[in-house]
């Protein structure tokens, strides 16, 4: 039978998405970014998030290909796009894992193009070491090891999103 090991707890997640809207609410004075969700991983991610940074941020999302089980496809398409037009407008995506890297430097590069006045991004896990990328990510929950994980959203073949923290899957 499949077994999680937990690595992240729900305790640790719900005092550390606390922590990255306090930083969120400090980086844009004033300002109420529109936060862009990447379906369907993030959404568990963005739902705490959003409350934890109060009322007025808009929120919006976008689905693209992903993985096939635990391996990459190779290359990102859109499958939906955003609602909403961010030309001139603060845009904050939200990611819930940032592997490779290549998913997210695809957004960036695409979002970007559309004219926004900020764009910046929040991941929730980071694989550092696997990290390949160039895109600064302005908001980390946490730093994990390159060993596929699930839970909080993430899934293995649309399994373990619900599960509340986040772990490695043991075989
Ligand atoms: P990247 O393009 O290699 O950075 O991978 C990012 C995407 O792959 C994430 O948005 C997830 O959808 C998926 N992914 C990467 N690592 C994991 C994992 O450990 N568990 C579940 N999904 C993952
Ligand atoms: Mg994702």
């Amino acid at each position: 039978m499949t077994e999680i090991e937990p690595i992240v707890t729900e305790a640790q997640i719900r005092q550390r998405v606390k922590e990255m809207a306090e930083e969120i609410r400090a980086a844009y004075p004033g300002d109420k970014p529109l936060l862009v969700a990447v379906l369907k991983g993030a959404v568990f991610f963005l739902a705490d998030l959003c409350r934890a940074l109060g009322p007025g941020f808009p929120i919006d999302f976008l689905s693209i290909k992903a993985y096939d089980g635990e391996r990459p496809s190779g290359a990102v398409q859109i499958r939906l796009d955003l609602a909403t037009d961010i030309r001139g407008r603060q845009v904050l995506l939200v990611e819930d894992i940032v592997d490779s890297g290549m998913t997210l430097t695809y957004l960036y590069e695409m979002l970007s193009a559309r004219g926004p006045s900020g764009l910046r991004v929040a991941a929730l896990l980071l694989k550092q070491e696997a990290y390949e990328g160039s895109v600064e990510i302005d908001f980390v929950g946490f730093r994990i090891p390159s060993r596929f994980v699930v839970g909080y959203g993430l899934d293995l073949n649309e399994e373990w999103r619900n599960l509340p923290f986040v772990g490695f899957v043991k075989s």
